[in-house]
């Protein structure tokens, strides 16, 4: 049922024309994974790569996230992928914030389906806008400063969502990796 109601919302961004990035793209990055995940990652935008194969995190800095989901003892094939933009801004520059509100429906409409218990947003975009759309606008802060920490939103049950860095931080400064390292090896002890 959950695979059905994505896909449902994958033929609908495959064919979106609500903002210019229709005209730059390749391809379409709707995410990818588990449709019945208890994890899920929010990223920020397709990269080149990922514009061109039509996956989340296909290029380098898709390396080091399957470098730090092992450190968490997870699979790709157990969590779903998915990012705030499904469109690559071209030369990857910062999502726009009227992009960001044309494309967050979908975003939405994935989380509703798949009702992770939680949700890791990779980086400042990622982490600003989940926290955000889930009453936790008073605790968002520089992801420097929150990452690694577990927020339990009002009113969303049992959903946690967790600030991490973009693992892409790590491709620019190598020491990044062990930061990173020690927030996917907590994410082995929290429980879903
Ligand atoms: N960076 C992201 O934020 N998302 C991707 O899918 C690839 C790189």
């Amino acid at each position: 049922m959950n695979k059905e109601n994505l896909d449902k919302i994958g033929k609908e961004i495959k064919s979106c024309q609500r903002c210019a990035l229709a005209k730059t793209r390749t391809n379409c990055v709707p995410g990818k994974g588990n449709p019945e995940a208890d994890l899920l990652f929010v990223g920020e935008a397709p990269g080149k790569n990922e514009d061109l194969r039509g996956e989340p995190f296909c290029g380098r800095a898709g390396e080091v996230l399957d470098q730090l989901l092992q450190v968490a003892g997870r699979m790709r094939s157990e969590i779903f992928i998915a990012n705030i933009l499904k469109c690559r801004p071209p030369g990857n520059r910062n999502p726009s914030p009227d992009e960001i509100k044309l494309c967050t429906p979908y975003l939405i409409r994935q989380i509703k389906v798949i009702q992770p218990k939680i949700i890791c947003c990779l980086g400042n975009f990622s982490s600003s806008f989940i926290m955000e759309k889930l009453g936790l606008a008073n605790k968002i802060q520089g992801v420097g400063k929150i990452h690694g920490k577990v927020f339990i939103p009002p009113k969303a049950g049992s959903l946690k969502v967790i600030p991490l860095y973009h693992p892409a931080s790590a491709i620019y400064n190598p020491g990044m990796i062990k930061v990173l390292a020690k927030d996917f090896e907590m994410l082995k002890n929290i429980p879903v």
